[in-house]
């Protein structure tokens, strides 16, 4: 990890100056696209954003995740509305928005969660790799093991030991190593979490005996034992004291080199340290995705602006 952009620091003040305005075609998409419009400066920006986090945050490959005309529904009540984002690879993207916007929504319909819900339903698409995940042939079971998601509250199946708790996900997924392979698997994910030392000696022992945040580690490995391309966050760190939530935050930061990382967060600071680009959301509606250096410092929309600098949520 580059010294320069440790998540375990404060972020530094604002470095960076305002980008280049990005032309935009007239008639362009109507979709909360990879493009900036002109940069306004922001008067007092609440959130300090941290040094870019890739050389550029704007993605030169196709996206792995394309929300397309996304509405999502409890009932007759529309939770989130004509939503369009494109999720490219190998990015953080944080999801910010007042409580009740529809940021755990929009997260649980990137997989197919949102149906389970009582009354919910999804209009519109969600494509991985170009493929409908909504299509009608998909396995869902399979949707979920490509698209993986650990939720606010540490979720450990409590009857299981820490092994299995990991190693329950391979079996979810159709997988049946054998058990020294699932062995492996189990070290490398608990590895990857930075639990593994933590762990090491009492593998046999219930989850429910871990801190909460070796919990939130522990969900986090069960989510990539089977290997998911993209992986969803639900304010991972909401319960969590500082020292698991910094270790949370460096995680993410690795994760990106090879994955898609989608994380909601009601922590700006948080969005700043952690996320290459970031996505506002407003009663339903995503007002705008940027680079998040551009997000924080320059918002195009003035409903934007309000909300980094603290003027209404
Ligand atoms: N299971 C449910 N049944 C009915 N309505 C729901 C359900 N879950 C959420 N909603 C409603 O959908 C809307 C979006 O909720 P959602 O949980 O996605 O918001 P959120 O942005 O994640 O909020 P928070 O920051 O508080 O977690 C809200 O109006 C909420 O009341
Ligand atoms: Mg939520």
């Amino acid at each position: 990890m580059p010294a320069s952009r440790s998540p375990a620091q404060p972020p530094t003040p604002s470095p960076a100056p305002p980008p280049a305005a990005a032309p935009r075609e007239p008639g362009a998409v109507p979709v909360a696209d990879y493009a900036d419009s002109s940069p306004r400066p922001v008067p007092a920006p609440s959130v300090t954003v941290s040094t870019p986090a890739k050389p550029s945050a704007e993605p030169t490959d196709a996206p792995r995740l394309s929300v397309e005309r996304l509405n999502a529904y409890f009932g007759a009540s529309c939770a989130v509305h004509n939503v369009s984002v494109l999720l490219p690879d190998r990015f953080v993207t944080a999801i910010i928005g007042p409580s009740g916007c529809g940021k755990s929504t929009l997260l649980r319909c990137l997989n197919r969660m949102h149906e389970t819900l009582p009354l919910a339903r999804v209009e519109g698409q969600v494509l991985l790799d170009g493929q409908d995940i909504y299509g009608r042939a998909v396995n869902v079971t399979a949707v979920r093991q490509h698209v993986g998601m650990v939720f606010q509250r540490p979720t450990p199946f409590p009857t299981m030991s820490i092994r299995d708790n990991v190693a329950a996900a391979l079996l979810t997924a159709g997988d049946r190593p054998s058990r020294a392979r699932t062995d492996e698997i189990v070290e490398r994910a608990l590895r990857r979490t930075a639990l593994w030392e933590e762990v090491k000696d009492r593998l046999r022992d219930s989850a429910v005996g871990l801190s909460g945040g070796q919990q939130q580690r522990l969900c986090i490995a069960r989510a990539l034992a089977v290997e998911p391309e993209v992986l969803l966050l639900d304010e991972p760190t909401a319960s969590l004291d500082p020292i698991s939530t910094q270790k949370v935050e460096e995680l993410v930061y690795e994760l990106r080199r090879d994955m898609t990382v989608v994380i909601v967060t009601h922590n700006m600071q948080q969005a700043a340290r952690v996320s290459d680009r970031t996505a506002f959301m407003l009663a339903g509606e995503l007002v705008e995705v940027a680079p998040t250096t551009t997000l924080f410092t320059t918002p195009r929309d003035s409903r934007t602006e309000a909300y980094i600098t603290g003027r209404f949520g």
